[in-house]
C-alpha cells in the first residue's frame, strides 16, 4: 500500500488553519483579550429575511409527503439554474442551463475540476494566491509555475508569451490582493489561452463587489472566453453563504479539447462523485435572485462596502501602500517599515489585538504585504482602525 506522496510538498496546515491555531494559543495564554478578527474572509451578517423565509418554506415541503424531495439533480434544480440564467442575462452574457453546475462552493469545484486534466499539464498560477490553487494541484502532482503579481504591475499580472501553461488561474476581483482586471486585462489572458490551447480557471467569488461598470464581473464578458474558460462563483460572499453552502460553476458548451467536450466530462464528474445541493439550500440560494433578496442581499453587502471604506480611509491617512478596497472586500497593505509579514501579524496580534492574513501565506510576492478583509462586524471594523492608527500613526 502506498499513500500519496504528494502530500508531503505541501505546508502541514492549510493556511487559515493555522492562523485560527495560532489566534486561539495567543487566546489561551491572555484571556479575555478584546480580539479583533479581520483574518479568513469570512461573513458576519446573517441571511437575507427572503432567503430564510424560502429556506422555511423549502423545509416545510420536506415534511409533506406528496412534495417530499430525495436525490436532485447532481446538476442542480432548475429554478435556481434559470435565476443564475437570468442574473448573467442582465448583463448581456446568454448562459445556457446546461451550462451552469450549482455546486456546494467556489472551492470545492476549483479542487474538482482538476478531475479533468491530465497530470501533465502545466498550471500557471498568479503569486501571491489563494493557497488552494496551489495545494489542490500539489497533491495532484502537477507542475505549477508561477507568475509575478507585485507593486510593478499592481498586482495584476499580464501573459508571458514566452512561458507555456495549459490550466490558468485567475481571480478578479483578487484574493488575496483586491486588484480587479480591467476587460484589457482579461482580453490579453483570453487571446494568450486561445492562441495556445489552454484553459482558465476564472474565480469570479468576488464579483459583486465590483461597482466600477467599467470593470469585468464574469471573463465570459470577453469574447472567445466560451472557448477557453470556466468560471466558479459563489453566494458565499455575495448572500453570507460560507456557512450555508452554494455555489456555481460555468462549463460552456463551446468548451473543447482533444476533442472533448469539458461540459460533458463535467457533467459525467458530477453525476458520479457528487449528489448535489440540498434542495432547501437551492431554494434559499435562488430567493437571492428575488427582488425582496437582492435588495437585502446589497444592504449587507453595503455594510462590508462601507467597512472596506474605513479601513482604506484609516491606511490612506497612515499612509501605508495597498491595492483592494474598492471593488474588493480585501485591502492588501505593505508592511509598515520593510517589517515581514508573519513579524506584523505577531506585532499586531500583541499589539493590537488585531488579527489579519500574513501575505508570506499567499506566496514569496507576499512576503512584506499584509491583508485585512472589510467582512468583520461594523463596530469592531471601527474599533480596528482606532487601534491601527494608534500602534501605526
Ligand atoms: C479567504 O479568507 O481567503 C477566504 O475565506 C477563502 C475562501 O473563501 O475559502
Amino acid at each position: 500500500m502506498k499513500v500519496n506522496r504528494n502530500f508531503q510538498n505541501i505546508a502541514d496546515s492549510y493556511l487559515f488553519s493555522t492562523i485560527a491555531r495560532k489566534v486561539a494559543e495567543y487566546g489561551e495564554s491572555h484571556p479575555g483579550a478584546p480580539i479583533i478578527r479581520l483574518g479568513i474572509g469570512d461573513v458576519t451578517l446573517p441571511l437575507a429575511p427572503a432567503v430564510i423565509e424560502a429556506m422555511q418554506q423549502a423545509l416545510c415541503e420536506m415534511s409533506v409527503q406528496k412534495s417530499f424531495k430525495g436525490y436532485g439533480p447532481e446538476q442542480g434544480y432548475l429554478f435556481l439554474k434559470e435565476a443564475i440564467h437570468n442574473y448573467y442575462g442582465v448583463r448581456g452574457i446568454a448562459l445556457k442551463a446546461d451550462e451552469i453546475f450549482i455546486s456546494d462552493g467556489a472551492k470545492s469545484d476549483l479542487g474538482n475540476i482538476l478531475d479533468l486534466f491530465s497530470v501533465d499539464n502545466t498550471v500557471l498560477v498568479p503569486d501571491p494566491v489563494y493557497p488552494a490553487y496551489v495545494d489542490t494541484n500539489t497533491m495532484a502532482g502537477r507542475k505549477i509555475l508561477f507568475m509575478d503579481a507585485n507593486e510593478g504591475n499592481g498586482f495584476l499580472p499580464l501573459p508571458d508569451a514566452s512561458v507555456k501553461a495549459d490550466v490558468i488561474y485567475l481571480c478578479s476581483p483578487n484574493n488575496p490582493t483586491g486588484a480587479a482586471y480591467s476587460r484589457d486585462g482579461l482580453k490579453a489572458w483570453v487571446d494568450y489561452a486561445l492562441a495556445n490551447d489552454a484553459v482558465i480557471l476564472f474565480d469570479a467569488a468576488y464579483e459583486c463587489f465590483i461597482e466600477d461598470p467599467a470593470l469585468p464581473r464574469s471573463i465570459f464578458e470577453i469574447e472567445g472566453a466560451e472557448r477557453c474558460a470556466i468560471e466558479f462563483c459563489s453566494f458565499s460572499k455575495m448572500a453570507g453563504f460560507t456557512g450555508t453552502r452554494c455555489g456555481w460553476t460555468i462549463v460552456p458548451l463551446a468548451l473543447e479539447r482533444e476533442g472533448a467536450s469539458l461540459n460533458k466530462m463535467w457533467l459525467r464528474r458530477q453525476t458520479t462523485k457528487f449528489n448535489g445541493v440540498p434542495y432547501i439550500v437551492q431554494k434559499g440560494a435562488a430567493a437571492v435572485f428575488s427582488p425582496e433578496g437582492m435588495q437585502q442581499t446589497q444592504q449587507n453587502l453595503s455594510y462590508y462596502k462601507e467597512n472596506a471604506k474605513v479601513l482604506s480611509d484609516a491606511l490612506d491617512e497612515l499612509g501605508i501602500w495597498y491595492t483592494g478596497g474598492k471593488n474588493s472586500p480585501y485591502l492588501w497593505l505593505k508592511c509598515p517599515d520593510g517589517m515581514e509579514s508573519w513579524a506584523f501579524f505577531d506585532h499586531l496580534l500583541e499589539n493590537a489585538n488585531l488579527v489579519g492574513t500574513p501575505g508570506a501565506g499567499f506566496g514569496k510576492n507576499g512576503a512584506n504585504f499584509f491583508r485585512l478583509t472589510a467582512f468583520g462586524d461594523k463596530a469592531a471594523t471601527r474599533e480596528a482602525v482606532v487601534r491601527l492608527k494608534k500602534l501605526l500613526g
